[in-house]
């Protein structure tokens, strides 16, 4: 029998050196990389646990993104805070945490999500980028045309 203790290990192996995002919001997981920009092009090497039981979180689950030989910005960890506000991030060297960093929601967020007006300039072939105001957590507001997205930010993520 393998104690609780130990699977719980044996889900993802240990990294040398990255960055753990843990306490996603269940089913953010993939949210999470997209925001990262880690695609199936990447060469990053990511492991990915979803639905993890945990004590903390609403509905008892979550996810966790595992990302070697890459320490997060605060810039990144800010845009986590739009889909998972209650992420922390654990900075990793030589196998220890040695940081571990809340996500702030920021106030303005740039080229992170699209607007939902097909006719924003921020959606025009103008060289513009979209930018939205964090009016609260899953409230944002665009800077052109004040379209708000109050539901289903990940739907809207570039
Ligand atoms: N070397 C490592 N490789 C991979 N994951 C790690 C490593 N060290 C810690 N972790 C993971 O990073 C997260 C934070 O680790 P920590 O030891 O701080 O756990 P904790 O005390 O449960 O923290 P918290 O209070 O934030 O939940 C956990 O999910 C842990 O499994
Ligand atoms: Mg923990
Ligand atoms: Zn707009």
């Amino acid at each position: 029998m393998i104690p609780d203790k130990d699977k719980e290990e044996l889900r993802v192996r240990s990294i040398r050196n990255g960055s753990v995002i843990d306490h996603i919001t269940a089913g953010n997981a993939l949210n999470v990389l997209r925001i990262l920009g880690i695609t199936g092009i990447s060469t990053a090497i990511v492991s990915v646990v979803m639905n993890v039981p945990s004590k903390r979180l609403a509905f008892g689950r979550k996810d966790i993104v595992k990302i070697e030989d890459r320490e997060l910005v605060p810039a990144e960890v800010d845009k986590i805070a739009l889909i998972a506000p209650q992420a922390t991030i654990n900075i990793i060297r030589d196998y220890e945490v040695v940081q571990k960093k809340l996500v702030v929601l920021p106030d303005l967020i740039t080229h992170v999500v699209r607007c939902p007006n097909l006719n924003c300039i921020s959606n025009s072939a103008e060289p513009i980028y979209s930018k939205f105001r964090v009016l609260d957590s899953f409230v944002l507001r665009c800077s052109y045309c004040e379209s708000i997205i109050d539901s289903d930010i990940a739907t809207y993520l570039i």
